[in-house]
């Protein structure tokens, strides 16, 4: 039931900071340890490689993950779409591990990697929202993302559910493996400022809401830009407005631009900057300068202390980590109103379906 909500999207964007508190709550314990299933953190730990396989969103959310599992566990980490996975396996390692991502569970083509993998008695772990889905049943472990039911066709709390969930997985697995990093990774502290920061946000609505309709509503285009982690939130951003709103988005690492996307910026044309990671901050700042110079009309999604004055929305600092949980949300927000203020029916766009269940 949505309530007094006009479509689900926007309540299932609002339910984020207790998404985050749920995922806290269940998978850490007061004093901040993990609570994980101690065969599943001896498995992942035994892996000379981890795979995280999944489609769309749940794709970008294992491009985050790939980051956290390399950062606190150590192990080298690939991420893959599903459907490209399935039929070209790459050259596996000696021990792989694999991590299915899936909101639905249901997924035909992450379905099939699964079969192969099953074949070939490799372990793997699906993380979904959906209990007893196909993913879970068929994959050796299941975690739960707990996010409720998402019923917008855009996902948006699954996919923070999901980069929340990696960062406690990577966590417990990197203190399975004894590392500091991983112990000294005070997880509980930041995903209550995560969710504190979510709130604040969402509660500026309004502010997104101008955004939307000032540059967004008559785009024929509009790009997202950053480096390393928030170059994986500009395809997620991306693809947010693409299939809500139908303006043609694109997500580019920053620094790609100069070698041919830049001939794209037109008079006018918005441009996006996401800016949470310390040490590109400022290369990220040139590329945008560069769009404007050709005419953009630029925006900085910047983390507080990376900010400066201008910037269009400035989201709290949390873990570099973790800032996607929080840059994300701005871009959700616009591709909901850029999507309404077109009179499009949000929760429900054009050709697509919730879960897809054919390859
Ligand atoms: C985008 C979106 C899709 C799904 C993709 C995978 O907003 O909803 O890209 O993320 O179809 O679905 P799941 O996560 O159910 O496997």
């Amino acid at each position: 039931d949505k309530g007094t909500y006009p479509y689900y999207m926007l309540k299932e964007i609002d339910e984020q900071p207790n998404v985050m508190r749920r995922l806290s709550a269940k998978y850490l314990s007061q004093d901040g340890q993990t609570v994980l299933d101690p065969n599943l953190l001896k498995a992942m730990a035994n892996a000379d490689r981890i795979y995280l396989v999944g489609a769309g969103t749940s794709y970008h959310a294992g491009l985050v993950g790939k980051m956290q599992l390399e950062r606190l566990t150590g192990i080298p980490t690939e991420v893959r779409v599903a459907s490209e996975f399935a039929y070209d396996e790459p050259l596996l390692s000696e021990h792989p591990f694999f991590i299915f991502l899936s909101q639905s569970g249901e997924t035909a083509d992450s379905r099939q990697v699964l079969v192969n993998v099953n074949q070939q008695h490799y372990p793997s772990l699906t993380i979904t929202n959906v209990a007893n889905s196909t993913l879970s049943r068929e994959a050796t472990f299941t975690l739960l993302l707990d996010a409720g039911p998402e019923i917008s066709v855009a996902s948006t709390k699954a996919y923070t559910a999901q980069i929340a969930l990696e960062a406690i997985l990577a966590k417990a697995v990197g203190e399975h493996l004894n590392r500091a990093v991983a112990r000294q990774f005070n997880l509980k502290q930041q995903l209550a400022l995560v969710a504190q920061g979510m709130q604040m946000i969402v509660d500026e609505k309004a502010q997104i809401e101008k955004v939307a309709q000032d540059a967004f509503v008559n785009a024929q285009q509009a790009f997202y830009i950053g480096r390393g982690i928030d170059y994986t939130v500009s395809i997620e951003a991306a693809l947010k407005l693409k299939e809500i709103s139908y303006v043609h988005a694109e997500g580019f690492a920053s620094g790609e631009l100069k070698h041919g996307t830049i001939a794209l910026i037109e008079a006018g044309t918005p441009v996006i900057g996401i800016i949470t990671a310390s040490r590109t901050a400022s290369l990220t700042r040139s590329n945008l300068a560069e769009t404007e110079a050709r005419g953009a009309k630029t925006f900085v999604i910047a983390r507080a202390g990376l900010s400066e004055a201008g910037d269009t929305f400035v989201i709290p600092d949390v873990d570099e980590l973790l800032t996607p949980l929080l840059s994300v949300l701005p871009a959700q927000l616009l591709a909901y109103y850029t999507s309404l203020n077109k009179g499009l029916n949000v929760d429900l766009p054009r050709n697509l379906a919730k879960s897809v269940t054919v390859e």
